[in-house]
């Protein structure tokens, strides 16, 4: 090497340092300059951003902020349950390297400016509990490692965008409370790794989409509270085997339960309460034998309960209440040795009350009233039922004593 190149080489050495030095100055620069216009444009009651947020130290340092150790950048910013007011101003997109954005439990309106959509790496945006309104942002699904995405309790309004199902990397939506409308795109299918979809509370209309039984990955479907209607599948888990959760209360479906829960083997919780279904209760439902709650209330169910019920011996809630169930109540009810709650108040059984009810000690309420029982209550009932608080029997046609209870009441 001649002394020329030799130089040459050394001056490169020494000076490679101070490039990359004044390169991250640059850029974490770039972060405290956008930091510093979101701290312009929020009100902040405990003053936490005023005093925390100063150019004395580096934005690194700052409370809520996070910097990835490897390019010294901005990667994380957590505002949350702060009380801030205001909107997010167009500089957030200058944060290049930032993957999650928790802005949950503020005040904060308007909506993310559509720079948003250059932080390519986000992952995780959650705005749950602000006064976000305005259409859901169309550009979200141009977020490609978008995974978890939280919207619930703001005012978005309108359609949901169908490139929101361009986001395949999403795992976990909830957009419940807020006040979207119009159908659920059947384009939910194309998020394959979807584990959670979460729409209470909105005023979506038409059937729910085929398509979403088709999502394999899904655990936990939640769309109780909208106006939906059509009836429900006939196949639910047949592909969804992982299903948990399905909550699909206060809707308008309508239709008998034809569904032979195959394939239901994890499900949890089954709600169904306050629609328009009818028809008879299948004997199938004696395959959702890892059910913990089952509220079917508040539907035109007719017949009677299947013995089978008796299966589901994981029960800790059981609700058909006001329904129109006739004959008797299955002795078989008395093998949920976990049920809690029993709830079929207002039906129109009839008989005896089944003594095996009386031997489950994990009750705590039993809601019987405005049904024709008869007959005498079994006279051990009281004594296996230590932590009933309450009872409901009224307007039935009972006779004889009511036994010694040991009611306990809180
Ligand atoms: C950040 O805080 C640490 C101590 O918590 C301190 O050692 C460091 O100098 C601070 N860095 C900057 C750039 O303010
Ligand atoms: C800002 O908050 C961080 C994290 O809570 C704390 O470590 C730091 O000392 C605070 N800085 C100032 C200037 O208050
Ligand atoms: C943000 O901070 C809150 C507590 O202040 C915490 O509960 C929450 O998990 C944090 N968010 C993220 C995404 O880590
Ligand atoms: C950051 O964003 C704003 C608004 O989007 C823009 O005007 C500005 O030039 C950007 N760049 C830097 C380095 O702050
Ligand atoms: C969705 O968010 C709401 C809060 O608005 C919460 O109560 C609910 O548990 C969440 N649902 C799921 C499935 O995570
Ligand atoms: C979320 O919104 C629903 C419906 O408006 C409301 O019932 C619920 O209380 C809200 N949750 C919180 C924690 O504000
Ligand atoms: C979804 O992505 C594909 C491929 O990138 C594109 O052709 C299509 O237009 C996108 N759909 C929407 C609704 O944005
Ligand atoms: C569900 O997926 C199967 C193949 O995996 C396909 O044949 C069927 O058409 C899909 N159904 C719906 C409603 O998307
Ligand atoms: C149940 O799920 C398995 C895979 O998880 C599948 O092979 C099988 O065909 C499903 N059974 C029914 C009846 O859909
Ligand atoms: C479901 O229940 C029906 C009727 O009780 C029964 O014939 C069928 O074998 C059950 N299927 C599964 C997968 O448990
Ligand atoms: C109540 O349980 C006891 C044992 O715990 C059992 O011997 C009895 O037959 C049960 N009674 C009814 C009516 O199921």
């Amino acid at each position: 090497m001649d002394m020329v190149s030799f130089f040459f080489h050394l001056i490169v050495l020494l000076s490679l340092p101070t490039i990359s030095i004044s390169l991250i100055k640059r850029s974490i620069q770039t972060d405290q300059h956008a930091l510093l216009a979101l701290k312009s444009h929020l009100s902040d009651p405990s003053d936490l951003l005023k005093k925390n947020w100063t150019t004395r130290v580096c934005v690194c340092n700052w409370s809520g902020v996070t910097c990835s150790s490897r390019h010294q950048r901005v990667s994380a910013l957590n505002i949350s349950f702060l009380g801030l007011q205001g909107s997010i101003p167009p500089e957030i997109g200058n944060l290049s390297f930032l993957n999650s954005i928790d802005l949950r439990c503020n005040n904060l309106h308007g909506n993310l400016p559509e720079e948003t959509v250059h932080l390519r790496r986000l992952k995780y945006i959650n705005l749950n509990f602000n006064k976000f309104s305005g259409v859901v942002p169309s550009w979200f699904g141009f977020l490609p490692n978008l995974q978890y995405l939280y919207l619930s309790n703001n005012s978005f309004t309108g359609t949901l965008p169908l490139s929101l199902f361009n986001a395949s990397k999403l795992v976990d939506v909830n957009i419940s409370y807020n006040e979207l409308q119009g159908n659920i795109p059947k384009e939910i299918s194309n998020l394959g790794i979807l584990k959670i979809l979460a729409m209470v509370g909105n005023q979506f209309t038409g059937s729910i989409p085929t398509t979403v039984f088709n999502v394999s990955s899904l655990q936990i479907i939640g769309l109780t509270f909208n106006l939906l209607t059509g009836n429900l599948p006939e196949k639910i888990c047949s592909k969804l085997s992982k299903l948990q959760r399905i909550s699909l209360s206060w809707n308008k479906l309508s239709g008998p339960i034809h569904s032979r829960f195959e394939n239901c083997s994890e499900l949890q919780y089954l709600s169904l309460s306050v629609n328009d279904f009818s028809g008879i209760l299948p004997r199938e439902i004696g395959n959702l034998t890892a059910l913990k709650y089952m509220a079917l209330g508040r539907n035109y169910f007719t017949g009677e309960i299947p013995p089978v019920i008796g299966d589901l011996r994981n029960l800790e809630g059981l609700g058909i209440e006001e329904c129109s169930l006739t004959g008797p109540v299955p002795k078989e009810i008395g093998n949920l040795e976990k049920l809690n709650m029993l709830y079929l108040h207002n039906n129109a059984l009839s008989g005896q009350i089944p003594e095996s009810l009386f031997n489950i000690s994990s009750l705590r309420v039993i809601s019987l009233t405005d049904n024709y029982f008869s007959r005498s209550l079994p006279p051990a009932i009281g004594h296996k039922l230590p932590n009933l608080e309450k009872l409901g029997l009224g307007a039935n046609k009972l006779s004889g004593i009511i036994p010694g209870f040991h009611l306990k009441f809180h």
